[in-house]
């Protein structure tokens, strides 16, 4: 738990998972695969324990970001915030904490990937002024 610009920041936790899920469950913007299990998810936040943080609200979750790096970039996944909390600036202090982070670990860039049809994210990372890529392509393929 830490305080950033006077709001209490929480290291997301294992005991999270079902909380969390059931935040990202009620989004269609929020793109989950099949490999991302409980398992994953808790392999993610022990890794990047100082990225991936939520914003609390009597004890329940009202913004959550999961975030990591792999020491080369940052990469910030599943964002959410409870929708009776939205356009409050959970969000944007959610991921100015996780730049400073980022930033504090010499990762100079955050890529985010987000779904093409998710309009909401593609408009709010556009305000926050994250650039839409036209110079790379994404390749995928499973292991
Ligand atoms: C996208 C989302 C995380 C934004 O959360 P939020 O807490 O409402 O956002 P904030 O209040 O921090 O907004 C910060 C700034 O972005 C703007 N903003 C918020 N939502 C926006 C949207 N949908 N389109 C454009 N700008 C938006 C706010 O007006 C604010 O700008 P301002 O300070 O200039 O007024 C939230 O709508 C959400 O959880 N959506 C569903 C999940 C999702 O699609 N996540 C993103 C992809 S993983």
């Amino acid at each position: 738990m830490i305080v950033h610009k006077g709001q209490i920041i929480h290291t997301l936790r294992i005991n999270d998972y079902k909380e969390i899920k059931t935040l990202w469950d009620a989004e269609a913007g929020i793109i989950q695969r099949d490999w991302e299990t409980k398992e994953r998810y808790a392999i993610l936040i022990r890794r990047n324990f100082e990225t991936s943080v939520s914003i609390r609200d009597n004890n329940q979750i009202i913004a959550a970001a999961l975030a990591g790096t792999d020491g080369w970039r940052g990469y910030l996944y599943h964002l959410v915030v409870r929708d009776t909390h939205r356009r409050q600036g959970y969000a944007e202090l959610l991921i100015d904490y996780i730049s400073e982070r980022f930033k504090s670990q010499k990762v100079s860039r955050v890529h985010v990937l987000t779904a093409i049809e998710n309009e909401v994210g593609r408009s709010f990372f556009s305000h926050l002024g994250f650039q839409q890529r036209t110079d790379v392509t994404l390749f995928s393929r499973d292991t």
